[in-house]
């Protein structure tokens, strides 16, 4: 058992407000508020756990990205990359705020369609489309088609009956400064085509009736908090040949904990468009599809306490954990999080804030600080609004969780709690 760092005996409000939403507050009672509305009435009406989004920050956040980038570069156009958080309400609130959408996947395209995106304004990515699916998009009038594969153009060949838009998606060779399973710009990537073999796809599409070739995509990974990065990928892209379009992807980082810095919207935006001015043709159009940094710190998740256990270290479980929020153990991403009713209390304890999956791994935060908990604490995990809801999963039985939006007061449901039913009607009935 390793030894813990000593506890803290004040708290660190004033950071954690850096990395909670924006229209969060303390209630005079020492209750976190998101968008006007107190934890404690969201956990009693949804149940936990539960994810929370800030609606006003998330709109505002979009707004930073739509116009930001307007402003640097008129011919523009900002992408949500919807898997970072694939739910009707989301895909609406972008459309909204000006975004068009990359969905990566038939169901992605299902749920953009259901929440009336404009087939024009999707963007279809994937390293392995079936047929299946590029069907379906093709029936549903998709936008852009970005093609990864040689494969995918022989897919292609034999289904289109009509003329489509398409971008070509190259690997830059810039290996990203971030966890190894979020890098995907290196020259090992799976996505893509590398350079010397992007002419000859390019050609091919040229040259046929129904293809319209519109320019070249590029992603280097996510969460990078090094803006030199995406310049240094805007520079390498510009030699793969002269275009009308570059899309240079998404994957601008975000602070996650009290300690860590992260760019803002506004820097990444200077160090992606001065590049494109210097590299890019003046006349292309210019493409970002920001996901993690658009909706993660507008999220929260709200677990109860179930167990506080003094062993060696103090355990605090809640009633979720890796089924829920993968990345803790997919990635080691690090979160923080508080007790969302207790906010007016010192942070005595610095503890293992575990979930309930038979994993160590299942590991929320190593080394939380804490008022001493109590069964029955509501804790919030902060800055949990990207790639949780989505990658939550059925281990040990867990249902996925809720999401409600909040907005001035008024909270509304985005997506129901699974339920046991729900679970069940996936199986054949046993036989007797
Ligand atoms: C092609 C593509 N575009 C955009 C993104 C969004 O990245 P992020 O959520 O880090 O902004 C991803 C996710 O990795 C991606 O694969």
């Amino acid at each position: 058992m390793h030894t813990m760092p000593p506890a803290p005996q004040d708290t660190r409000l004033s950071e954690l407000r850096e990395v909670l939403p924006e229209e969060s507050s303390v209630t005079a009672d020492g209750v976190l508020s998101i968008g006007g509305v107190p934890v404690t009435t969201l956990a009693e009406r949804y149940g936990t756990p539960l994810h929370v989004i800030d609606e006003t920050g998330l709109r505002r956040q979009i707004r930073r990205f739509v116009d930001g980038l307007q402003r640097r570069w008129p011919n523009a156009e900002v992408l949500f990359a919807s898997k970072s958080l694939p739910v009707v309400g989301m895909y609406r609130v972008a459309q909204e705020e000006g975004m068009s959408v990359d969905i990566a996947g038939g169901g992605e395209l299902r749920l953009a369609l259901a929440a009336g995106v404009a087939p024009e304004r999707l963007h279809f990515h994937g390293n392995a489309k079936t047929d299946a699916e590029l069907q379906m998009a093709l029936d549903a009038g998709i936008g852009t088609i970005i093609v990864d594969n040689c494969d995918e153009l022989d897919r292609l060949e034999r289904l289109l009956t009509r003329p489509q838009k398409l971008l070509l998606r190259v690997i830059p060779g810039v290996d990203a400064d971030t966890h190894a399973s979020q890098a995907t710009g290196g020259e090992r990537s799976k996505f893509g085509l590398p350079m010397r073999q992007a002419h000859a796809a390019i050609e091919r599409m040229r040259a046929h009736p129904f293809m319209e070739f519109e320019g070249v995509h590029l992603h280097i990974g996510s969460q990078i908090l090094n803006t030199r990065q995406f310049a240094e990928a805007v520079e390498k892209i510009s030699s793969a040949g002269t275009f009308d379009t570059y899309d240079v992807g998404g994957g601008l980082g975000v602070k996650y904990t009290y300690d860590e810095e992260a760019p803002s919207v506004e820097a990444y935006l200077d160090a992606i468009v001065a590049a494109a001015r210097d590299h890019l043709p003046a006349s292309a159009r210019l493409m970002i599809e920001p996901g993690r940094s658009v909706v993660a710190r507008a999220g929260i998740t709200l677990y109860r306490v179930i167990s506080v256990k003094r062993t060696g270290d103090v355990f605090v479980a809640v009633d979720g954990g890796m089924a829920d929020q993968l990345d803790v153990a997919l990635t080691h991403q690090r979160y923080e999080a508080v007790i969302a009713d207790r906010l007016d209390e010192a942070w005595t304890e610095r503890v293992q804030l575990v979930g309930r999956q038979c994993e160590s791994g299942d590991l929320l935060v190593d080394g939380a600080d804490f008022p001493a908990a109590r069964v029955g604490d509501l804790v919030a995990m902060a800055t949990t609004g990207a790639y949780a809801y989505t990658m939550a999963n059925n281990y040990n039985g867990a249902l996925k969780p809720a999401i409600v939006f909040v907005r001035e007061g008024e909270a509304r449901l985005v997506a129901r709690r699974e339920t046991y039913d729900d679970l069940l009607a996936l199986h054949a009935p046993a036989a007797l």
